[in-house]
């Protein structure tokens, strides 16, 4: 492809032009004292980032902007930071999944209102690197994504302790006694070490991971820990890269194509990834036009050998996985199983960035014929439970409760369940079927990761540590158990898991893909006649927006009006 002049450049008709408006784009300009020199004729290059003191995981990105911008001017562009809304998974209420689409839309809006010829963008924190992929892909100017990286390994008394899954963990021994304040308090201070994202194959890793593979980054980035010094040289190199895939032109339409994201789903097996991917890699798939469907994720998982030994599903954590080779390593031993043709931001393809490639630790990116399973680390069920599917990160689980029966103990939404759970009275044996109602896009609202509903005191007490449990929910990527999440459609529209009673029989058969409510049709024809459903609780602003068009979990939660590809009108000239 013929590279671009600079009067090709998109902000040429800002920057270039000779009329009144572009005096003033000018002007201004130096008013921020940049001489001509510094941008005429130049890519304009926007560094978006989602630094936040309300995102720890991002604390970094002040430094790595400065970092990305020295190699853009290394390379001849003109760096622009544009501050976008942060989504910092631990503080936001009542989810960050409100707002993956809200952060989406700033992000193709910053773009497109601004004179930017192409973007890096700063994200990792879970919902941020979603958000920030869909909004440049639907914006389709070209992008490399800068992963935030994960934090270091967390330290607890001679042990390791990785993000979210220790803390559910430990929780549930401090509720029986088995932890006391003090050690609880010092597992405080040592699990988050560092700046970054959650360092076990929690949602973030898992993301960032897919981006990696999807080819929004550069190869091995989304492996390197934040605080290691390659973090920043490879947000220089980034840098440098943005402004070569300016002038060649080279967009997310031409890296997110079919195959491309099968690489990502594909990846994303391998690591037993977050259940939320599939939600997430449904959306940024749409925003390619490229439709991706449940069946898509389950056929891809069955031959797909999990392979990174990483929490929750293994042992290790993602410094293990850097010092093991990261991301292209384990690409490497799955040659075969992915699309190596496919073209990365570097402008090379998969293929060529994989060779050399090496596992330096077999214990952590297991060999292909010694993996941690024969089959990816997700499951899709359908039934008449879930007529529209649901997941199970079955990787993740106690290996006898992927085929069960078991009786239904139904919570009709999260506070009944907060209150009702540890009663001592409440009728569950380790056999029931834990059921919460109410926690989908629009029941939540915002799809909340309540999915992995806590074992019920008493039984804790009894040894007990993992059960089955249904949710329309999500749950966090760090999360663990036997935990049917995504159950579409939802309980708030009526989905068949609104019907659900206490004492009602429940099947699960992870084999064969099946869940099953054991209720007569014309009882549940009965129950459904006297159903009602509840108040909708945002009455206005932008929650009233996401109520009216978010999908549905096996649609990906965009918003209707999101999706597909079609061309947007440049702004106009005045
Ligand atoms: Fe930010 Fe987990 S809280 S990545």
């Amino acid at each position: 492809m013929p590279r671009k002049t600079p009067e090709q450049l998109r902000s040429h008709r800002w920057y270039g032009v000779q009329d009144l408006r572009s005096f003033g784009h000018r002007s201004r300009t130096k008013q921020m004292g940049f001489g001509s020199e510094d941008y005429a004729g130049k890519p304009v290059i926007a560094i978006v980032n989602t630094w936040s003191e309300m995102n720890p995981c991002h604390a970094h990105f002040r430094l790595r902007a400065d970092e990305v911008k020295r190699g853009v001017w290394q390379a001849g562009g003109f760096p622009v930071e544009l501050p976008a809304m942060s989504l910092g998974e631990p503080m936001m209420k009542p989810t960050t999944m409100l707002y993956r689409n809200l952060l989406a839309m700033e992000v193709e809006e910053l773009l497109r209102a601004n004179p930017i010829d192409g973007c890096v963008l700063l994200g990792g924190c879970d919902k941020t690197t979603p958000a920030m992929i869909m909004g440049a892909a639907s914006m389709n100017i070209p992008t490399i994504f800068v992963p935030a990286g994960p934090m270091l390994r967390g330290h607890w008394q001679g042990k390791t302790l990785g993000s979210g899954s220790d803390v559910w963990k430990y929780w549930a021994e401090k509720k029986v006694g088995n932890i006391d304040d003090r050690a609880w308090g010092e597992m405080e201070d040592g699990i988050a070490r560092s700046f970054g994202t959650c360092m076990t194959m929690g949602t973030a890793a898992t993301m960032m991971s897919a981006a990696e593979a999807l080819g929004m980054s550069l190869t091995g980035a989304s492996s390197i820990p934040a605080a290691d010094s390659a973090h920043p040289r490879m947000a220089t190199a980034s840098g440098r890269r943005i402004v070569e895939m300016v002038w060649e032109d080279l967009k997310p339409s031409d890296v997110m194509t079919p195959k491309a994201i099968e690489n990502a789903v594909a990846v994303t097996m391998a690591l037993a990834g977050s259940t939320n991917a599939i939600v997430h890699l449904i959306a940024m798939a749409g925003r390619v036009g490229v439709k991706l469907d449940l069946d898509q994720f389950d056929r891809i998982s069955r031959r797909m050998p999990l392979l990174g030994n990483i929490r929750p599903s293994g042992k290790y954590l993602m410094e293990d996985f850097f010092y093991a080779g990261g991301l292209p390593a384990m690409m490497a031993r799955l040659k075969d199983l992915l699309h190596l043709d496919c073209v990365t931001v570097s402008g090379r393809t998969l293929g060529e960035e994989l060779e050399g490639a090496k596992v330096h630790n077999d214990d952590v990116i297991l060999p292909r014929e010694a993996p941690l399973a024969a089959e990816g680390g997700l499951a899709v069920l359908r039934g008449n439970l879930c007529p529209d599917g649901a997941v199970i990160k079955h990787a993740a689980a106690q290996k006898d409760l992927l085929v069960h029966e078991g009786p239904a103990m139904v919570f009709e939404d999260y506070n009944e369940m907060a209150a009702k759970l540890d009663d001592p009275d409440l009728p569950v044996t380790k056999d029931s079927v834990l059921v919460l109602k109410s926690a989908g896009p629009l029941g939540g609202p915002g799809f909340p990761e309540w999915g992995m509903l806590p074992i019920p005191k008493k039984l804790l007490e009894q040894g007990v540590r993992d059960m089955v449990r249904i949710s329309d929910g999500r749950m966090s990527g760090t999360s663990y158990g036997a935990c049917i999440l995504h159950v579409a459609p939802e309980s708030a529209i009526g989905g068949p898991l609104a019907l659900v009673r206490t004492g009602d029989i429940i099947a699960l058969d992870v084999p064969n893909r099946t869940l099953t409510l054991k209720v007569a049709d014309d009882e549940l024809a009965r129950r459904r006649a006297a159903w009602k459903p509840k108040e909708m609780i945002y009455p206005r602003g932008y929650g009233q927006m996401f109520a009216k068009h978010v999908t549905q979990a096996d649609k990906g939660c965009d918003f209707d009006f999101l999706e597909g590809n079609a061309p947007i009108p440049e702004p106009e000239i005045h």
